[in-house]
Formats: structure tokens, sequence, C-alpha cells
């Protein structure tokens, strides 16, 4: 950063130099530098409508975007040469355009104010990243089917309360993960309409005496229309602050994921085995393999959550139209999307390499009763009431807890006994392949109804919806 004192654009109603604390410190060059090549998009766009329109001279523009177009080259090389002092990449830009072309180049700002500007400029920067966001969605969730395809009959403990409650198939368990995240893709998607629409040309907050001709800018920007209004236009960070919340939201799933796999990897479960490119070591404990990705994607959810917080926050007593406050959006909007590509890169290739310790899995499946239900069912299908089915069942079990046993290992006259005429074959028929093969119904963990999802997963994933 150039320390050099340097000429305000606002300068004119000025007789003192700013602090030179308040230089620095209200500068937001250093995190909004991001927005250089959107900023220089913007402008471009800007300066053709100029040209077009009559409000600037044709040469005048021609020389405008040559040197915009250089200014784009030296900071995709690291050479623009950025001040602080000009607090932010509008202003960083603008001068560096004068420095090149001379005074027309204060032509450019004819019809704009940094504030339809920088919205303008989010959005542009928000519609790149929730499409690379959306297509990494895709990616993990071609992960999560695939494997859900390799596990479509791997018999799984299913949990309510942490306590074992019905045995499912892995592959079951991970496209909910693959359900979540379609509707995280979904959010994404519905928040870019909203999103894609362009401020610029509202002005300050008034709208602009000039001949502008905003859907002509749109067009070239690639936005679906303009804002109608133009104290909204400048006011709002709505879209930004709804893009936080499908982050926030991708990040709830991602941390529940990785909790599971945390607990699951842990050796009284040894459920699962983390690839070993995701785990690392302990510095003092030789036998540790830490599931250090899963633990960092749990935690790293409380930044995103954070970052929407301060946001809202930033926004709700603020009055029409823009305030300064608002400079308060980019670092964490900036922060929550460099968080959650990171988590979707590292849990992507996590998942990839995730395995099943198989005889474990199928052994905890079967604990704990897993197949009362199952015992249940059977009796209500024999005309039993549910309510008396459950009874009897929870007689067995307590029997069985007792006799430090499974239910199908009970003598069979234990169920003849509660329910005269019942099948004794029913207890020693209770297995967990059994349990999950006959949850048929839609959505439910039979093997047949997982490769049914698995193939609809398939179909969508082909085209998928991007934004
Ligand atoms: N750096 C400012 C921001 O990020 C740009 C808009 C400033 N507008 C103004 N009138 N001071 O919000």
């Amino acid at each position: 950063m150039s320390e050099t004192p340097q000429k305000k654009p606002w300068g004119g109603r000025f007789h003192a130099a700013t602090d030179r604390f308040v230089e620095r410190w209200q500068a937001s060059i250093a995190f909004d530098q991001r927005l250089a090549a959107v900023d220089i998009a913007g402008s471009i766009a800007h300066a053709h409508m100029l040209g077009r329109q009559g409000i600037v001279g044709a040469h005048e523009v021609e020389q405008i975007v040559a040197a915009l177009e250089e200014i784009r080259d030296e900071l995709a090389h690291g050479t623009f040469p950025f001040s602080d002092a000009l607090e932010d990449i509008h202003m960083n830009v603008e001068a560096r355009l004068i420095a090149k072309v001379g005074a027309i180049g204060g032509k450019l700002h004819t019809a704009r104010s940094r504030n339809d500007q920088v919205a303008t400029d989010i959005r542009l920067y928000l519609r790149d990243e929730v499409t690379a966001l959306a297509h990494q969605l895709v990616e993990f969730q071609r992960v999560l089917v695939d494997q859900a395809e390799v596990h479509v009959e791997v018999v799984f403990p299913g949990f309510t309360h942490m306590q074992t409650a019905q045995p499912v198939v892995f592959g079951h368990h991970l496209l909910a993960y693959y359900e979540m995240a379609a509707r995280d893709h979904g959010r994404l998607a519905d928040a870019y309409r909203r999103l894609n629409q362009l401020p610029l040309g509202a002005g300050a907050l008034a709208g602009t005496t000039f001949p502008i001709d905003r859907l002509g800018v749109a067009r070239e920007l690639g936005f679906d229309g303009v804002c109608r209004n133009s104290l909204d236009a400048v006011s709002d960070r709505d879209f930004a602050i709804e893009i936080l919340a499908a982050a926030s939201l991708i990040m709830v799933h991602l941390s529940r994921l990785a909790e599971e796999l945390v607990l699951w990897s842990s050796p009284p479960f040894h459920l699962v085995h983390l690839p070993e490119g995701y785990c690392t070591g302990s510095s003092i404990m030789p036998q540790k393999r830490n599931p250090d990705v899963p633990e960092l994607i749990r935690g790293k959810s409380g930044r995103v959550f954070g970052d929407l917080t301060a946001l809202l926050t930033v926004m709700k007593g603020l009055p029409l139209a823009y305030n300064k406050d608002m400079q308060e959006d980019k670092e964490p909007l900036f922060d929550a999307l460099d968080t959650v590509h990171g988590c979707l890169t590292a849990i992507t290739g996590l998942m990839a390499g995730l395995t099943v310790n198989r005889a474990r899995a199928r052994a905890l499946a079967g604990q704990g009763f897993a197949t009362a239900t199952d015992l249940a069912d059977a009796l209500v299908r024999t005309g039993l009431p549910f309510r008396d089915a459950h009874e009897v069942v929870g007689k067995l079990v307590a029997r069985a807890e007792e006799a430090g046993c499974d239910l199908a290992e009970l003598p069979a006259a234990t169920l003849t006994d509660l329910v005269p005429g019942a099948d004794p074959d029913l207890l020693h028929r209770l297995t967990v392949d059994g349990s999950v093969a006959a949850r048929v119904a839609l959505g439910g963990t039979a093997p047949a109804q997982v490769r049914e999802a698995i193939a609809d997963a398939r179909i969508a994933l082909h085209h998928p919806q991007l934004p």
C-alpha cells in the first residue's frame, strides 16, 4: 500500500486532510480488492452505455475502456499500485484510470455512484461464487450416490436418541445427505434468481438525471433485469444474507455428517475408516488417528453462522439508503464463502475414500433389540392391534434382557404364552437383513427402494439445474 497522501476524489468541499488513522481504519481496500475484476467489468459496461447514449463521446469511451482493460491486467499480474488513502477498490481503480488517461477518466463516474457501483459489484461477485458452490454441491452429491451404490446392501445401525433403533442400509443413510445437499442446491438456485438484478443506474439513492439505459447495461452484464426502486437498489443486502443463510444450512448439514464421522470412526464404535489422507496423528499418543477434517468442518460451521448473524445485525437498524455500516457486509460474506468452499472440497474427498467396517456394522445393527419393531409388525399382521403388540414385545425384550440373549434366541414358548396361537417361528425369523428388506414403502431403507432412489438421483445429477 502506498503511504503518500492522495487527493481524494470527494475532496472538493474539504479544508482539512483525513486523519491518518481514520484513513487507514475506514479503508476497505484490504478486503474489497477481491471485487477488482467485477468492478472493472461493471465499469466497462457502464462506459459502453455512456457512449451509446451519447453521454460521453465515443472516442473518450474508447480510451476509458482501453485503460480499464490495462488496469485489469495490472490487477491480474499483481502490479496494480493499491493505496489505502483511496479507501476502496472503486476509488483505487478510478484514480488509476485518471492517472492513465487524464481528466477524461473522470467522466466514467457520470450517472453513477459508489453506492450503486458496490451493490452491483457484490452481486456480480456472488453470481460466480454461487455458481461455483452449486457445482461443488453437485460433486459432493455424486460421491454420495457412488458410495450409496457401493453400500446399498450394507446393514448399518440406525439410531434415534443415539440409542439403537432399527437397522438401515448404509446407502440409505448416505442418501439422506444427498437429499439435504439437493435442497441446499435448490436454495442457492432460488437465491440466484433474486440476486441477478442490476442495481447500477440507481445513482447515490434517487436515480440519475442522465438519459441512461439500464436495461442495456443489465443485458451486457448478464443480469435478468434491473432493481426497480433506486432506494432499494442501493440499500438492501438481503441477497447477500440469503446466500449466507443458504451457506449456514449447508454447514448445518456438513456439520451433522462430520459429527457422525467422528463418532463412527472412534474406536468404541469402529464403524468406518476415514481415508488416511484425511486424518492426522497425535504428537504424543502413537496409536491415534484423529478425525481432524470432520472436526474442523464441525467447528467451522460456527464461523459461518456468525457471518450470517453479523450481516443481519449490520442491516437491521439502518435507515434508507446507503450507510457506511454496509461496508461491513464484505468480510463476513467472503469468509463464509471461503469456508464453505473449503469444507465442501474436504468432505467430498473424504467421503469418496470412506470405507465401512461391514462386520462391525452388522453386529451393532442387530444389538439392542433392533428388530423389536419387526416382531411387533409381525404380530399386527396376525390381527393384534399395534398397541397390544408393542406391549407384548416390550415384555419379550425384558425377558431377553434378563436372559442375556437376543429376541431371536428366546424359547418360542415365551411368545406363545403371551399370544396364544402366535406362530412360534416368528422369533427366530427375526434378522437384520429381513428387517431392512421389509421396509419397502416409498422412501424406506429396503435395498430395493434405495436402488430406486439411486437411479432417481443419477437422473437428477445428469442434468443438474445449476444457477
Ligand atoms: N467501500 C464502500 C462499501 O463497501 C463503497 C461505497 C461507499 N459509498 C459511500 N458513499 N461512501 O460500502
